[in-house]
């Protein structure tokens, strides 16, 4: 690896490609998924940063496959994802959250090896508001035979992933992604349009300062739920209390925790039996860049990353973030993984 001095400016293509020569029998194909989301992720930002002053604000006037309002930017944000990653050659499908079903290679592309799943815009109720939203993305192989984008193809632990990464428009754009060695940051910078490494092999601290978790929803927990958030709260056990920060876009609250240390719960609850939020683009990935940090991410009894999906939209609790705080809630949720 190639070491990098503080006045080497490093692109996300040259980090990529550097990346890549660390394996001979690397195609590039991989590397171009990864340049495509790049791109993806720098119209998306254009639009969200615009977006109060064109009419792309508010709802679609829709509903999804998930049963939400579509915001217009969720749709946007969907096409121009779906038209940046379709053409490459890299893949042979995608799924996202906006759609019902597989989105396959159009009729004359070529189909390559992976498939990509994602969230095109995570935390739309945050948009009109002006609050930090994000983009998620998974990258798996193709497993199945022939050239076209199967159930089977999706439906993979999230184990098998090959690359995974979040891109939250914030303060400043940020891509962080990982291909199993380690994750990485890159900030956009807007007047040359280029993502620059600038959180190289980030390591989430082994414990937490913060607790990211919507208490609305007290009521609605198990009594072993109520109790391990009284222990991240000091108010039980022989624990510092956690500060509680909750911005309501999972991008923005893991990526706070990812830099400063902390853990997000989104735990099953009496309106969403199976949790909220969904495994294969936005629990999976960010598993992976959890773990690639040192943290961990679990659903309470097992690690995310073990999960065998059934379902192209299925939900799952998330617990996610520094290890101590993911431990604990192991030791009171369940088995413990
Ligand atoms: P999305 O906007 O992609 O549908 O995701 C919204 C998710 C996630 O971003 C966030 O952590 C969670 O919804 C917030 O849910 P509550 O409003 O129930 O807290
Ligand atoms: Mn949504
Ligand atoms: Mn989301
Ligand atoms: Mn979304």
């Amino acid at each position: 690896m190639v070491k990098h001095t503080p006045t080497s400016v490093v692109t996300i293509e040259r980090f990529i490609i550097e990346q890549e020569r660390q394996f001979p029998e690397a195609t590039g194909e991989l590397s171009g998924v990864l340049y495509d989301v790049a791109l993806a992720a720098k119209m998306i930002a254009n639009k969200v940063r615009s977006a109060g002053l064109a009419d792309i604000l508010g709802a679609e006037g829709t509903e999804n496959v998930q049963g939400e309002q579509q915001q217009k930017l969720d749709v946007i944000a969907n096409d121009i994802m779906v038209k940046a990653m379709d053409h490459g050659g890299r893949l042979c499908a995608m799924a996202s959250e906006e759609e019902p079903d597989i989105i396959q290679i159009p009729d004359g592309f070529k189909c390559g090896k992976y498939v990509l799943t994602f969230d095109p815009l995570d935390g739309s109720s945050n948009i009109d508001v002006n609050v930090p939203v994000g983009t998620i993305f998974s990258v798996m192989r193709k497993i199945t035979r022939g050239t076209r984008g199967e159930m089977e193809d999706m439906l993979q632990p999230g184990r098998r992933q090959v690359a995974a990464g979040y891109i939250i428009y914030g303060s400043s754009t940020m891509l962080v992604y990982t291909t199993g060695q380690g994750a990485h940051g890159f900030t956009l910078d807007p007047s040359i349009g280029e993502f620059l490494l600038s959180h190289p092999n980030i390591a989430i601290p082994e414990r937490g300062k913060y607790l990211s978790v919507n208490d609305s929803y007290e009521q609605a927990w198990e009594d072993n739920v109520k109790g391990l958030m009284r222990r991240y709260r000091g108010l039980e056990g022989d624990r510092a209390p956690l500060s509680v920060r909750y911005v309501g876009s999972l991008v923005a609250d893991f990526h706070r925790n990812l830099l400063g240390g902390g853990i997000f719960c989104y735990p099953a609850n009496t309106k969403s039996p199976r949790g909220k939020l969904r495994l294969l683009y936005e629990a999976s990935p960010l598993a992976f860049i959890a773990e690639q940090a040192g943290g961990m991410a679990t659903d309470g009894h097992q690690r995310i990353l073990d999960i065998q999906p059934t379902e192209l939209h299925q939900r799952t609790p998330l617990f996610i973030g520094s290890k101590d705080e993911c431990e604990l809630a192991n030791q009171m949720l369940g088995t413990g993984a």
